[in-house]
């Protein structure tokens, strides 16, 4: 059905049209450390507005904006010493900062807030691309509005196919769960608007500072919208429980998918037992959660039975994405 799409390697001469092709207003789908992106000259109107069509997403929901070194900062941004720290700490990485914008970047990026959220992502390739478009680059997860987020550049091709022609191919996600966002408008009163790979307490101990947890951030007055409760969904019905037992599962019919953390002793060897990574690793499992739930929503099961994570860091991020999963 979906394929009018091509996928590109990342060669010299590839990355030269891709970048062509940006800087033309085009949409890219693009690979990154957290997940693939759809990517758009974040200094034009018009090639932003491709990037809400082809996911379907409302316009007020604001594109994170991606920048290739930090001299780039002061061109989309309004910096302060301590979103500087923090860029310096985590940059190019899994972090976004939310800062005052400038007037580079158009309203219609951030959903007409006085504020933008920007990364450097540490993806070689990406970084390439964005440097070889020589402007900012906006890119929102590259999933069809409200659907889990793409992992690798297949996921891009099977989602957006006849929507986005150009993808470009940089391996399966390595951290496997979106950037970590924190609120820096105001630097005495950081926030915590999306938990990610970088851990709140690694901000605090770079801040020096308490973050708050925002649960239901508010940016400028308005939900921010990564925050809406259903959201990373698959299709079939997603149930989180605190203690998800092999005998649970044993129990259950063939159509009910169960998904551990770690393989579960003597639950495994059922074609409905799945687990997402065998030691329980949990850098390794966030890495496996976005295409193990698709795996699962393709495979035809009435319901998804997940584990609840425990524990802070990752698992704060790794229970923040089940969560959004499972709620209807
Ligand atoms: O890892 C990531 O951040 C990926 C890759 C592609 O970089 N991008 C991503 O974008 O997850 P997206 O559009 O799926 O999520 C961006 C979220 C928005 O939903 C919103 O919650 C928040 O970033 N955001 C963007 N601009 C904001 C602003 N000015 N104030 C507060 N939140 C903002
Ligand atoms: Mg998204």
């Amino acid at each position: 059905m979906a394929s009018k799409s091509r996928i590109y390697r990342g060669t010299p001469r590839n990355l030269a049209l891709l970048a062509r092709r940006l800087r033309a207003g085009g949409i890219v789908g693009v690979p990154t450390e957290t997940v693939y992106g759809l990517a758009a000259d974040a200094t034009s109107k018009a090639a932003c507005k491709r990037i809400f069509a082809a996911k379907g997403r409302p316009t007020d929901d604001p594109l994170i904006v991606h920048i290739a070194s930090l001299g780039d900062l002061g061109r989309v941004a309004v910096a302060n010493p301590g979103a500087l720290r923090l860029a310096r700490a985590f940059w190019p990485g899994p972090l976004t900062i939310v800062l005052p914008k400038t007037g580079a970047i158009p309203g219609e990026v951030t959903a007409g807030l006085p504020s933008v959220a920007v990364r450097m992502p540490s993806h070689p390739l990406f970084r390439r691309l964005i440097r070889l478009a020589g402007v900012p680059l906006a890119a929102p997860s590259a999933n069809p509005f409200g659907y889990v987020s793409p992992t690798t550049a297949d996921h891009v091709r099977r989602n957006l196919g006849g929507k986005v022609s150009h993808i470009l191919d940089g391996g399966p996600s390595r951290i496997g769960l979106e950037s970590t966002i924190v609120d820096m408008r105001d630097p005495r009163r950081p926030a915590l608007l999306r938990p990610g790979a970088i851990t709140r307490s690694e901000v605090e101990r770079v801040l020096g500072i308490r973050v708050a947890r925002s649960r239901t951030s508010r940016a400028g007055g308005r939900l921010a919208p990564g925050q809406m409760a259903r959201h990373y969904s698959p299709r079939t019905k997603v149930v989180l429980h605190d203690r998800l037992t092999p005998a649970l599962a044993l129990r259950s019919g063939p159509d009910e998918a169960w998904l551990f953390i770690r393989r579960p002793a003597g639950g495994a060897g059922r074609p409905n037992v799945h687990w997402l990574d065998a030691a329980g690793d949990l850098r390794r499992a966030a890495r496996r959660l976005f295409s193990a739930l698709r795996e699962l929503d393709q495979a035809g099961y009435r319901t998804i039975h997940a584990e609840r994570p425990a524990g802070t860091g990752l698992a704060e991020a790794l229970l923040d994405r089940l969560k959004r999963a499972s709620s209807r």
